[in-house]
């Protein structure tokens, strides 16, 4: 546990997430701020902070302090700023952006460390989003579970069904192109660079199977861990309001945005950082 002396902490699950009061992040806030606020992220995976009315400049202004805002591959960012994805749901529409249990874009070489979703438009009830600690979901995992995982590579791609579906009315034509499918291998157990623990790292979105292995060798195993990641125990709910801004580490958590809000519209912003 760390000692904050600028800011102030309310964890809202034993597993991950937590509440940062008295931080407003329109100012060019101090290094010793930031300092904290990143202390806080690396503890509790993913924080939050109400009632932020931040222009897209501001946003990733205070983005720019905890890494290096890039594009979302295959959504174009908003007029003026490429790296400020608008996250849209109309009330016509039946699926919504990201709304399977996923971390963002693994099927980059290199995924983002983390993002920052700024709550501009909500239903007046539901639209709520979920996320889960990768380290516990490993650590819970048996010994003999953990060094076969320890040891396998999984192919991770932009293709599979359902996260393809929850992006493919937000498609544009970027310089990705959006017919483009990627597709990038990363350890199933990943060490975090900061923190030194190890966290799961296949997600339901795009892992399609494990290196050297079929898909339908891989699958049993697969949907063992698809199960196992994100129960109840390992999860919080955040729910959001106007101005909220979450920034989660995308290294060791996953998220899944619930879409229980037909005939709304929401708005988020979002940035990924490097
Ligand atoms: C996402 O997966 O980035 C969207 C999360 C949300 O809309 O809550």
């Amino acid at each position: 546990m760390f000692d904050y002396q600028h800011i102030r902490v309310e964890p809202i699950s034993p597993a991950l997430g937590a509440l940062i009061h008295e931080v407003d992040c329109r100012h060019n806030l101090p290094d010793q701020v930031i300092e904290e606020i990143r202390k806080a992220w690396l503890q509790h995976l993913v924080v939050f902070f109400p009632n932020q009315d931040l222009e897209p400049a501001e946003q990733l202004a205070f983005a720019r302090r905890f890494g290096v805002p890039v594009e979302y591959p295959m959504v174009q960012g908003i007029a003026g700023f490429p790296e400020v994805v608008q996250v849209v749901k109309l009330p016509h529409e039946a699926h919504n952006f990201g709304g399977i249990w996923h971390s963002d874009t693994t099927y980059l070489e290199q995924p983002p460390i983390g993002a920052l979703l700024l709550a501009r438009e909500l239903p007046p009830v539901g639209g709520d989003t979920l996320f889960a600690n990768m380290y516990l979901a490993y650590e819970a995992l048996s010994e003999g579970m953990r060094n076969i995982l320890d040891s396998l590579i999984v192919v991770q791609s932009s293709a599979k069904a359902g996260a393809a579906k929850s992006r493919e009315h937000r498609l544009t034509d970027t310089s990705v192109g959006a017919a483009q499918v990627l597709e990038a291998e990363h350890p199933a157990v990943r060490i975090h660079p900061e923190t030194d623990r190890k966290a799961l790292f296949v997600n339901y979105g795009h892992s399609i199977h494990f290196k050297n292995m079929t898909e339908a060798e891989s699958k049993p195993l697969l949907d063992y861990l698809f199960a196992h990641q994100t129960q109840s125990e390992f999860t919080c709910r955040f729910q959001w309001a106007v101005g909220s801004m979450a920034m989660w580490d995308n290294r060791c958590t996953q998220h899944n945005p619930i879409n229980d809000y037909h005939g709304f519209k929401r708005v988020m912003h979002r940035i990924s950082i490097n």
